[in-house]
């Protein structure tokens, strides 16, 4: 059992004696102005949601009768039916604990809050990386990099007229790679909030290495994902069939009471054993007991006004590289042996040292701390290491992507249900291995799925025994993305209190929490599944799970350090390396396996 220790996401302000003695490097930067280099996120849309089909509905008018059809008849404009705070009325609120630690994951998670005046921000004076630059700062004397330096570059953002943007919140990250060595590190941004920034990339390999920093929204672009996020928290909406006999009607559905509540009478599906609320509107003439199953309902339409809309094109401001205004690649040096002291860059040591939570060598992840890196590349090898075992997945579809990969080695077990909405089960009797998959609760955004099926993974996990031989893995951050992060941060915690309770249960357990990753975003997509969501939710899930005895595959990591395309579903090479990492977990010592 391995205690991962979680770096707190610090995309934070430093304090303001640090960010004064900075400046004398700002001298580095000649901000050349250069033609348009831009990185095209080709990758469309995110979802998992194949062939849903009533994509203009609106949740504040279901249908009255079960045809999607009849559905898009109104739609009327956003701003009638605004959500002024979200659950406002949503029965007992958190408890004093409660409401203690959600104000202390709200704090760990602040972003910077744009500077006063207009709303939006006129776009010639929105962040541009085109004219924006970062430069790598030279090393301490002028002494060679080595393995396991802090390298540290400088980010100057502007505006779209080429003048130097004063306050900070643009949402930044940074890659050092080595494509010839198949390497690869996730950087840390640290916001001065004056415009400008450091990246500050860890050195774990020797030779070649390129710094990449990509802006992957403006500021004003996060403020404008913001106000989405707490005033439209139902941009994506959902439907429950109901049915009786020859009778069926399809309602919508939301994670706590509408807004035209109680004019309209409404089916309350709360879970009774963890209180999560989950509220549809009650059909015309059938009971709430005659809720069939839950489905996705479909997006709403942007909702943002034409000027906001620029602040989101690919090419242009989103998810965008900048130029370097010097040298972007440096070369290092092997460790010394001798054991001389590591040197940060010429300004790290006023910054925090960076330890990533692994980086890729020669295509393969290596974690940094904690568990040895481990290959599993033969049939024979997982199914050795997972021998006697039960392995749970619960989540969204990024972990049956885990599970997908795995049932490969392992038969899959035919329960005829739908390979995207499962449950999914693979057997092998022969080594005692049993694999499960079970999605997570609403509000996931699925195809149909039969309520019987539709479980909590705090529920889930309250009905396991637990013990050695019992694997937990879970992933759950995907469909919460268009929703505030009190909605992530309740159901985070109905979790957490369920995994307490099975490693006090079962100890030996071994739990794995898969984290967010980056996804493809475009101009419709960033709006309910934007990287800048996820991250925020990462942080919390972090924070979350800190201290207890659990493991973080960190995807975030993984697949900001890989080169391959951003896509919610990672593609079979970094599947690969986190599937491995878990094996690593489940069997750290290859000599205790023995058959
Ligand atoms: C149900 O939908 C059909 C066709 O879309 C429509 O003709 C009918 O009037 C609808 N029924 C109700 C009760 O709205
Ligand atoms: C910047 O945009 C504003 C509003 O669109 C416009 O009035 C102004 O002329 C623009 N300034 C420049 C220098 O383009
Ligand atoms: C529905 O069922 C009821 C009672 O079983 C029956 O009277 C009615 O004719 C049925 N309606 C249709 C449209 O089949
Ligand atoms: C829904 O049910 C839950 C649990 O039974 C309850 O706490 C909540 O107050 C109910 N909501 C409404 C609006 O009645
Ligand atoms: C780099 O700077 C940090 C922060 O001051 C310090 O803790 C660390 O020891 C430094 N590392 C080296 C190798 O000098």
């Amino acid at each position: 059992m391995v205690t991962v220790e979680y770096d707190a996401v610090a995309y934070h302000a430093l304090p303001k004696g640090l960010i004064n003695s900075r400046h004398r490097f700002k001298y580095v930067l000649v901000f050349l102005f250069l033609a348009v280099s831009v990185f095209f996120f080709l990758l469309r849309d995110i979802v998992t949601l194949e062939g849903l089909s009533c994509h203009t509905a609106w949740l504040f008018f279901p249908p009255r009768n079960s045809s999607c059809a009849a559905y898009t008849r109104k739609t009327p404009q956003p701003s009638q039916h605004p959500v002024p705070t979200f659950c406002s009325h949503r029965g007992p609120g958190p408890t004093p604990d409660e409401a203690l630690e959600d104000r202390r994951l709200l704090d760990a998670i602040a972003w910077p809050q744009p500077p006063a005046g207009p709303v939006p921000a006129p776009l010639n004076q929105t962040s541009d990386p085109a004219h924006s630059l970062f430069a790598i700062l030279p090393s301490r004397g002028r002494r060679a990099w080595r393995v396991g330096d802090q390298l540290e570059a400088l980010v100057q953002m502007k505006d779209f007229q080429g003048r130097s943007k004063r306050h900070g919140g643009d949402f930044l990250v940074a890659r050092l790679h080595s494509p010839a060595l198949g390497a690869g590190v996730a950087g840390r941004v640290v916001d001065h909030l004056d415009g400008s920034y450091s990246a500050l990339f860890p050195l774990p390999w020797a030779g070649p290495a390129t710094a990449t920093v990509t802006m992957v929204h403006s500021s004003e672009a996060v403020a404008v994902l913001r106000r989405l996020r707490e005033r439209w928290p139902n941009r994506i909406f959902f439907h429950s069939l109901y049915r009786a006999g020859n009778l069926s009607e399809t309602t919508a559905c939301l994670p706590c009471l509408p807004p035209d509540y109680p004019q309209r009478p409404l089916c309350n599906h709360t879970d009774p054993h963890t209180g999560e609320p989950w509220y549809c509107y009650k059909p015309e003439r059938l009971g709430c007991d005659a809720r069939v199953n839950h489905a996705m309902g479909g997006y709403q339409k942007p909702l943002y006004s034409k000027q906001e809309a620029l602040l989101f094109r690919s090419g242009v401001n989103l998810k965008v590289v900048l130029h370097a205004s010097g040298p972007d690649s440096i070369d290092v040096l092997p460790q010394k042996i001798d054991g001389q002291k590591l040197e940060n860059s010429s300004t790290g040591a006023e910054l925090v040292q960076y330890t990533p939570a692994g980086y890729y060598y020669q295509s393969y992840w290596k974690p940094v701390g904690g568990t040895a890196a481990r290959r599993f590349d033969t049939s024979t090898s997982i199914t050795q290491c997972l021998t006697g075992k039960v392995i749970n997945m619960y989540g969204d579809s990024t972990m049956r992507q885990w599970f997908e990969y795995l049932s490969a080695f392992i038969p899959e077990f035919n329960l005829h249900r739908s390979k995207m909405v499962g449950p999914l089960m693979a057997v092998d009797s022969k080594h005692n291995i049993l694999l499960k998959y079970r999605c997570h609760g609403p509000p996931i955004r699925i195809q149909p799925v039969v309520v019987s099926e539709l479980r909590y993974v705090a529920n889930e996990l309250d009905g396991l025994a637990g013990g050695p031989d019992t694997v937990v893995l879970f992933s759950v951050w995907a469909h919460f993305t268009s929703f505030p992060v009190e909605v992530y941060i309740r159901r985070m915690r109905h979790i957490r209190r369920a995994t307490v309770r099975l490693l006090a249960r079962g100890p030996g357990t071994l739990v794995v929490i898969r984290s967010a990753n980056f996804v493809a975003m475009d101009q419709t997509t960033s709006t309910h599944s934007s990287d800048w969501f996820s991250l925020q939710m990462d942080g919390v899930l972090r924070a979350m799970f800190q201290g207890l005895a659990v493991v973080l595959v960190d995807a975030w990591e993984m697949t900001l350090a890989h080169h391959s395309a951003h896509n919610i579903h990672p593609p079979p090479p970094l599947i690969k390396n986190m599937v491995d990492l878990v094996l690593a977990h489940v069997c750290p010592d290859e000599t205790d396996k023995k058959s």
